[in-house]
């Protein structure tokens, strides 16, 4: 068989790979060998790619690969669960980066491109990767607080934003040889600066709360970057698996969008997920009725039935394992326990899912929104460990900032536990009527002090 035949059955295979393990990625009990799937999938890839176009030596190609790997690996470990939307970000950045990089170079090295496919396809490129590259680093930057988090905005930014698109069109086509009234190399450097300073334009006037949504929009661009690049050079891998991406990240942020009942333009263009303009003055100024951890284990020493909601304050606590064990002690004493999972619980898709997993919490017995909404008015006692807006009730009100979001009908429980520092709100800057319902009882504390109290007081049960 001759190296080319090889070269292209090993893209067929990757290609073959990455659809499995995106496929794989669909249920948390199969997520992590899809996720090793499509990884072997591009690991083929780019040694088919450097074997066949002779770039590097396989010693080359083998230090690349340790170098990666070293990278990857330290990072996997050491960056924290909350920050995983930055990392994320910042990948995507990349990405987008190299994929505009692949597109620049291949103008560099045939400024006459023409008109044809492989010139649109290269002005594509550049454009998407290079806006996918510089609004990933805000996004980031946003995210790690390396700026302000809140909305940037001015008079007519979309106005503006639109203008700078069409202008950057027009100069994308003086490069491509229309026009003629820039010579096409100085046309090509100002459609570049164009495309990077629309991604920063893009990404700033987005709350930093609302950017795990952009970055899933960023995901997707860096798809289509790719698969840009891929008709640039021709690479039919790299064609279908950018298109993989770009479809894979349209499809999660629009399920985000709807997790959070606000459409994919607001999120955009809606300047929401900030903490400017809001009037906290009146928020946790009710009375509530308040639980010791003593308190609260007697409630649940006398249930049946139990259901967990985790939220952002678990995650930022860490307090997973502590509430797997509270979860296992009441299960030893006979009570029926489950975990309801909302769709947009946490700042990431999946966000709760991937830390009760990390705990051991067996995949059957969390529950998504729909599954677990009806059961809640049978349940004796909820606890909501550091979730707010995800079982706000407010989201029933059509006049509230959240309404028609899908919540967690916890409220309509025999008891409602709600364990969180204090009375602040969450995400969305709003109260929670929820805490000052009669069947409630506040329990006060950081989640993972709070449940450790919780497992000793429920040990002590008699
Ligand atoms: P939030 O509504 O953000 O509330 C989290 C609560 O956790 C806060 O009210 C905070 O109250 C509490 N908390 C923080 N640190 C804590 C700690 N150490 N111990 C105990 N509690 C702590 O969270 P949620 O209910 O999970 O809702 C998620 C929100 O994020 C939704 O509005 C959603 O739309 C938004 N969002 C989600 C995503 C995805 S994909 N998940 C993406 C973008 C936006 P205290 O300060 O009083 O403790």
């Amino acid at each position: 068989m001759n190296l080319t035949v090889l070269v292209e059955l090993t893209y067929l295979l990757s290609a073959i790979l990455f659809v499995v393990g995106l496929k794989r990625l669909q249920s948390p009990a199969t997520a992590r060998a899809g996720n090793a799937l499509a990884a072997l999938a591009m690991l083929l890839a780019i040694i088919a790619t450097m074997v066949d176009a002779e770039i590097l030596s396989w010693t080359g190609i083998l230090i690349g690969m340790a170098i990666g790997g070293v990278i990857g690996g330290i990072a996997a470990r050491t960056v924290e669960m909350t920050s995983m939307p930055q990392l994320v970000g910042i990948f995507n950045g990349f990405g987008g980066g190299a994929s505009a990089l692949v597109a620049v170079a291949e103008f560099l090295s045939n400024p006459a491109i023409g008109a044809g496919t492989p010139g649109v396809t290269m002005l594509l490129g550049t454009l998407i990767g290079g806006v996918t590259f510089s609004g990933s680093f805000i996004a980031f930057a946003k995210l790690q607080e390396l700026m302000t988090g809140n909305p940037i905005t001015f008079p007519g930014q979309n106005g503006f934003n639109l203008v700078l698109l069409v202008v950057g069109l027009v100069i994308g086509a003086t490069t491509l040889g229309a026009f003629g009234f820039l010579e096409p190399l100085t046309a090509f450097y100002i459609f570049c600066g164009i495309s990077l300073l629309l991604g920063v334009l893009l990404v700033i006037p987005i709350g930093g709360a609302d950017m795990p949504v952009v970055i899933s929009l960023l995901n997707s661009y860096s798809g289509l970057a790719a698969s840009a690049a891929g008709f640039v050079i021709g690479n039919m891998v790299l064609i279908i698996s950018g298109a993989l991406v770009g479809a894979a990240g349209l499809i999660l942020t629009m399920l985000m969008c709807k997790g959070m009942n606000r459409s994919l333009a607001n999120v955009a263009f809606g300047g929401f997920g900030g903490s400017a303009g809001v009037d906290r003055s009146q928020i946790g100024q009710r009375p509530v009725r308040k639980a010791d951890p003593e308190a609260v284990a007697a409630e649940l020493g006398y249930v049946n039935s139990v259901v967990i909601v985790p939220g952002y304050g678990m995650a930022v606590a860490q307090a997973q394992h502590e509430l797997r064990k509270v979860g296992d002690l009441l299960e030893g004493r006979g009570v029926d326990v489950k975990y309801a999972i909302h769709p947009v619980a946490g700042r990431m898709p999946g966000h709760m899912n991937v830390l009760l997993a990390e705990a051991d919490v067996s995949y059957d017995k969390l529950f998504d929104l729909d599954e677990i909404n009806d059961d809640f008015g049978n349940t004796d006692a909820v606890l909501v460990v550091g979730a707010n807006d995800v079982v706000n009730p407010a989201a029933r009100d059509p006049g509230s900032v959240i309404a028609g979001m899908p919540i967690l009908d916890v409220d309509r429980a025999r008891r409602v536990i709600v364990m969180k520092r204090s009375l602040s709100p969450g995400f969305a800057g709003i109260d929670n009527d929820l805490f000052y319902m009669d069947n409630t009882l506040m329990f006060f504390g950081d989640a993972k002090e709070s449940m450790a109290d919780l497992v000793r007081e429920v040990r002590e049960l008699s």
